[in-house]
């Protein structure tokens, strides 16, 4: 199955054959004009794709690649609640999450923009209910802290969001503390419990399913913790249950059979995907750091993203072009590695949030019709704050033999005010630092005079396609819009590989066979067929303790 077995696709194909063999810095040479043609914008946000290996040629054949997939017809159909994420026969609609309350969405019937609104309320009152001490635990003292339990799309994503717009907390919010337990060997938990006190803490248990063991161990060691810790108030567990603990999932009935009362649930739906979810009430972590304002203000950038990706033509679209040249890069480059590198301290956790997005979304080797694909789909990526990785593994990119594609992310502006000389100093130098290391990156030594004179072990052959995106400033807008901007990059490339982006069978078979290997590795193994290595190492294990 090759889905670019078409006429833009040989197109393309043949169109490889030249610019495969093309320098970046050639581009440069041939084009004086090379920033003007490449990069876009929408207000807040600008992207620039001149140090990508492409040409106005390259653009036209990939618009015209996404005109033969539909892509139009698909991102209607996203938008519109079609059931296309179909192995789980369910719609995909993070985009309704951040429709304005005055839209309406019929769904099977059924209105689904009212009752997304109405959560955003309930989970309003419970904010404003916190920051204003009014939420009390079982001794009477006013929650302070918060400990937010999950794991993968219920834990990345409000982790990041967290750091990143920890600026943006208001005089209420400033007063709470947000801590984030995700690792299922307990060292998150057992770490944080030391410092925390249970009179004043309130564990949120965030999991769509309700059944991630990850998140249901971390949460029976909470209780446990509460429950040690109350023994001489006498408090019994349906109060502590009722007092520290706020249930956040689309499965009403495991929050009830674990415990949480209804009071304190928080819901959102099963056409959620986990790694999309964070604009619903798993974003409550987010919503008790900077204040509801702030998560609606996050709402409405990731809304004005969607008003852009829906109506802009490809040719200036983008999520649309940030696709589409990872697709020439993955699919006709043959590179298959992308460093994602934040200038921004602040965005330190947009690598590994973008490792689920796309990775989970996209690493799929099947089609939407179940045949095997035979070209490369997402590829491998990771990533670091870019001034870190300077000294990390920039080597790799600069004078190692794979070929990597970059996403170089930064903000214009950072640290105003008149007593910020020092900061403003750090920022310049931190901008300096991205646009060096995209230069060289992408053209090579050919940025300085002479550099052809050098020993090959100086040298630096340049050719790595780069990505600029920069934010005028990092606020909630902006940051809905970036995230937004990527969820639809992965989704126009699962358009294009014909795969499906909303579900993760992958990570199903890895759960079934830890759960059949606890009996063997607690000394019973009866009924366990095992390999030789597994065998010897649970043995090993055995014998240590
Ligand atoms: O195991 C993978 C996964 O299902 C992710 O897709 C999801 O984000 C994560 O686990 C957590 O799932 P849940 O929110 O149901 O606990």
């Amino acid at each position: 199955m090759n889905v670019f077995a078409t006429e833009a696709g040989t197109d393309l194909y043949e169109h490889a054959t030249v610019m495969g063999k093309a320098h970046i810095a050639s581009l440069f040479q041939q084009n004086a004009e090379r920033f003007e043609d490449f990069s876009f914008s929408v207000p807040g946000l600008m992207l620039d794709l001149s140090k990508q290996r492409i040409s106005s040629e390259t653009l036209n054949l990939l618009c015209e690649l996404a005109r033969e997939k539909h892509l139009k017809q698909w991102i209607e159909d996203l938008y519109n609640g079609e059931k296309i994420n179909t192995s789980e026969d369910r719609p995909a609609l993070h985009t309704a999450l951040r429709a304005p309350a005055d839209q309406r969405l019929n769904v099977d019937g059924e209105d689904v923009i009212a009752p997304i609104h109405e959560n955003l309320s309930r989970m309003e009152t419970l904010v404003n209910c916190i920051h204003a001490g009014q939420w009390l635990g079982c001794t009477g003292h006013p929650i302070d802290t918060i400990v937010n339990i999950g794991v993968g799309g219920s834990d990345l994503g409000p982790f990041m969001a967290c750091k990143a717009l920890s600026e943006f907390t208001t005089d209420s919010s400033r007063k709470v503390d947000i801590h984030f337990v995700s690792s299922m060997d307990g060292s998150h938990i057992s770490s944080l419990l030391d410092r925390l006190n249970p009179t004043r803490t309130l564990f949120v248990i965030s999991s769509k399913s309700f059944t991630t063991i990850d998140t249901l161990a971390n949460a029976e060691t909470a209780k446990e913790w509460l429950k040690r810790a109350d023994q001489h108030d006498q408090m019994n567990e349906a109060l502590i249950l009722k007092r520290h603990f706020i249930g956040v999932s689309a499965t009403p009935k495991r929050m009830v059979d674990w415990g949480i009362p209804e009071s304190n649930h928080l819901y959102f739906w099963e056409w959620t995907g986990g790694r999309y979810s964070m604009w619903s009430t798993i974003g409550l972590p987010i919503a008790l750091r900077i204040g509801m304002q702030g998560f609606r203000d996050m709402l409405a950038g990731a809304h004005a993203m969607d008003t852009h990706f829906r109506n802009t033509e490809f040719e200036s679209n983008l999520p649309v072009l940030l696709a589409l040249t990872g697709i020439w890069n993955i699919n006709f480059l043959g590179i298959t590695a992308h460093a994602i590198l934040p200038y921004d301290g602040r965005l330190s956790h947009l690598p590994s949030y973008l490792e689920q997005l796309e990775m989970e979304s996209n690493g799929k080797n099947t089609t939407r019709t179940n045949e095997m694909v035979g070209y490369n789909t997402c590829p491998v990526l990771w990533g670091e704050i870019g001034t870190n990785a300077q000294h990390a593994f920039y080597q790799l990119l600069h004078q190692g033999t794979i070929p990597v594609m970059c996403d170089f992310i930064t903000c214009s502006t950072r640290y105003e005010g008149p007593n910020n000389t020092e900061l403003k100093h750090q920022h310049q130098l931190n901008l300096s630092n991205c646009l060096a290391q995209s230069q060289i990156l992408a053209l090579g030594d050919t940025v300085i005079e002479g550099a052809e004179n050098s020993p090959p072990h100086k040298r630096y052959r340049g050719n790595q396609p780069c990505s600029t995106l920069l934010l005028d400033k990092l606020t909630p807008e902006t940051f809905g819009m970036l995230i937004a901007m990527y969820e639809h990059k992965v989704f126009v490339q699962s358009v294009i590989w014909n795969i499906n982006p909303f579900d993760q069978w992958g990570v199903e078979l890895g759960k079934t066979i830890a759960t059949g290997l606890l009996p063997a590795l607690n000394g019973s193994s009866d009924g366990v067929s095992l390999d030789s290595s597994t065998r010897g190492l649970i043995n090993h294990i055995n014998t240590k303790r």
